[in-house]
């Protein structure tokens, strides 16, 4: 079933010229980039993006860390387009995620992991509306 998610190509992978290499490996997985913006965000956005998380010890640190510099926010679309983008992005920490993975090939850290994908319909709807409202 064709789906969308919302993709961010966090400030760590637009510092390291990885935007290249991460947006292929999603492309040649046939998922389309259906929406694209490119920008820095502040910390109210970034509070609003990770609502799950603003309670947490690890909070302060990440929101630090999403609002250093630009970012590539990306709707993709295609066939199970959240499980495939979760699946290639790989588990969250890049020490532990797998090897043919993006995290598992390009990040050594829990924090500046390179990537986020939306992690279920609900949260994709969210998110997508969040970032691209003129999508809705
Ligand atoms: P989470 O939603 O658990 O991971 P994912 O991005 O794989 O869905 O956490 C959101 C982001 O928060 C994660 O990409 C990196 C950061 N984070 C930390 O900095 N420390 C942590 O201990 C965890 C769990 C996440
Ligand atoms: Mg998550």
């Amino acid at each position: 079933m064709s789906e969308r998610t919302l993709v961010l190509l966090k400030p760590d992978a637009v510092r390291r010229g990885l935007i290249g290499e991460i947006l292929g490996r999603y492309e040649a997985k046939g998922l389309a980039v259906a929406a694209m913006w490119f920008g820095t965000i502040d910390g109210d956005k970034a509070d609003a993006h990770y609502a799950e998380h603003v309670e947490r010890d690890f909070y302060p640190p990440l929101r630090a860390f999403v609002t250093s510099g630009p970012m590539a926010a990306l709707v993709l679309e295609g066939d199970s387009a959240i499980e495939v983008v979760r699946l290639l992005n790989g588990a969250t920490n890049g020490v532990v995620a797998a090897p043919g993975t993006i995290r598992g090939d390009l990040s050594l850290s829990n924090r500046e992991n390179l990537v986020h994908g939306s992690d279920s319909a609900e949260s994709a709807a969210r998110e997508i509306a969040l970032w691209f409202p003129e999508l809705g």
